[in-house]
């Protein structure tokens, strides 16, 4: 836990004036680091940041933010004060927000480095790879490298590059953390009273159009629906209960090295 760095900071800093020790304490780390955190952080980052960065933060008008390595934002109070104030005489503009709001946004930039955590990654991407092709149903969802994907759900064939190992593995655990509106499911009420969910593939003013679980497509007259609803919560379910923790290690190592051979 980075909190017992603090009594050994507050004896260094003790020969220093109390001013700088209070801000030197509140720089030694992001108070807000959770998932839901994260998940806040993303939602800022998409509504003010991605014109320039990207929707992966990839960059575009602005730089790549996956590296793991940054030229202003070297730390994160420095990322802070780069997100907080922006940089003067560059198109980087300061982001209006409470500090809180602020330290979500750098949280969530914080997963995007693809360089975090693998270092540390033990898993065996081979297996890694068994699970995802045959064990379970990840390749009757997702595409990699052009194979399996006929669920629709995002294409992972670059994700080892565009995510941290610590977001893939949320992505696993936690699904319902972070998802983008494009992955809303939706469940329709028939004036018979009979109930359908799945996946909202698109809608016009009279009909509305959805795959459900066993991807039957299905279309409905809206005319004729008692309700319909959005659901949040991601169409994939958490692998957290069902992969033995060396399972789940081997899963993310292979992800973390889907993509991460090109540049
Ligand atoms: C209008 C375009 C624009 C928008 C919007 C924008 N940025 Fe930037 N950002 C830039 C540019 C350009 C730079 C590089 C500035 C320079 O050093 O020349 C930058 C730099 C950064 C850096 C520092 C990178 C480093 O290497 O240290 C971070 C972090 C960052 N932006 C985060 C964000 C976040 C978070 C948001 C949204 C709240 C955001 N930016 C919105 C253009 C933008
Ligand atoms: C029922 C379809 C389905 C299955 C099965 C499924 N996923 Fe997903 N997955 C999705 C959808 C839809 C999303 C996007 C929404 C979200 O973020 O949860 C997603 C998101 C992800 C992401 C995050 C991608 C990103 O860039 O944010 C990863 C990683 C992932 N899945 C890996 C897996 C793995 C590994 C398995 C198997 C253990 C699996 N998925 C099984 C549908 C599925």
């Amino acid at each position: 836990m980075p909190r017992l760095k603090t009594p050994v900071l507050l004896v260094c800093l003790a020969v220093f004036s109390t001013a700088s020790m209070a801000s030197a304490q509140q720089a030694v780390e992001n108070p807000f680091t959770s998932a839901q955190d994260v998940s806040v952080g993303m939602k800022t980052f998409r509504s003010n940041c991605i014109t320039c960065h990207g929707r992966t933060g990839l960059g575009d008008r602005g730089p790549n933010l996956t590296l793991g390595s940054f030229r202003h934002a070297v730390d994160d109070p420095a990322m802070f004060r780069v997100v907080r104030r922006g940089i003067p005489n560059t198109d980087m503009p300061g982001l209006y927000g409470n500090e809180k709001s602020i330290w979500q946004v750098v949280a969530y930039i914080r997963t995007l480095a693809q360089g975090a955590g693998s270092a540390s990654l033990s898993g065996d991407p081979i297996n890694g790879e068994r699970i995802f092709s045959t064990q379970e149903d990840c390749a009757q969802c997702h595409t990699v490298n052009m194979q399996g994907g006929g669920g629709g759900a995002p294409d992972l064939s670059n994700v080892g590059w565009q995510r941290s190992a610590a977001y893939l593995r949320r992505a696993l655990t936690e699904p319902n953390a972070n998802v983008d509106p494009e992955w809303w499911g939706i469940r329709v009420t028939q004036a018979t009273g009979e109930v359908t969910s799945g996946w909202r593939l698109d809608e016009d003013t009279f009909s509305i159009r959805l795959l459900d679980p066993d991807r039957n497509l299905l279309s409905f007259n809206k005319g004729e629906l008692s309700a319909f609803e959005r659901l949040e919560d991601s169409p994939m379910a958490s692998y957290e209960d069902i992969l033995s923790a060396e399972d789940m290690d081997d899963l993310v190592a292979y992800l973390h090295s889907l993509g991460r051979g090109t540049p």
